[in-house]
């Protein structure tokens, strides 16, 4: 059975529900699932599957739940050429920064060699009022590319 560990970024709660629900589909699934809402590098670290579901916040900066990880990333610099990940990113367009996270968690995870699966999903809470559906729908982007 293979694991995913589901990293959540979240300031209000939304990227946190998101993450929940697609743990839930991914549990439907048969896949075991381990989900960090305060991730640190040496819980996760071991886990060479990450799902990471990140909204956006300040000036277009992770949310300070999700910084400590990327933090230690840059800090440690660790070898991720094991790690394959995929990220779902909240944000709203009314910004310039709209789902800056996204493209943070992609260049410090590529920066360590990790491997993208698939096209991340950046969802506009502006557009997209039902987030959880959202993501339910690109899900199988992510499975099928396992
Ligand atoms: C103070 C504040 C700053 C924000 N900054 C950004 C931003 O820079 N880029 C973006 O795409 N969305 C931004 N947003 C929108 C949030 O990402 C969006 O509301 C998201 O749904 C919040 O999800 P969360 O509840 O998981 O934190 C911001 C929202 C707030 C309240």
């Amino acid at each position: 059975m293979k694991k995913i560990c589901i990293i959540t970024g979240s300031t209000l709660g939304g990227a946190e529900y998101v993450g929940d629900h697609l743990a839930d589909l991914l549990e439907q699934q048969r896949f075991e699932i381990q989900v960090e809402n305060h991730a640190d590098l040496a819980d996760v670290r071991d886990q060479n599957l990450w799902l990471i579901v990140t909204s956006t916040h300040g000036a277009g900066e992770l949310p300070d739940n999700l910084k400590p990880l990327f933090e230690q990333i840059k800090n440690e610099q660790p070898d991720l050429s094991d790690l394959r990940y995929a990220v779902v990113g909240l944000g709203n367009s009314d910004y310039d920064t709209f789902c800056f996270a996204v493209d943070e968690v992609e260049r410090s995870l590529d920066g360590q060699s990790a491997v993208k699966i698939c096209q991340s999903l950046r969802i506009d809470v502006n557009a997209e009022p039902d987030h959880e559906h959202a993501a339910q729908d690109w899900l199988p982007n992510f499975v099928n590319a396992l």
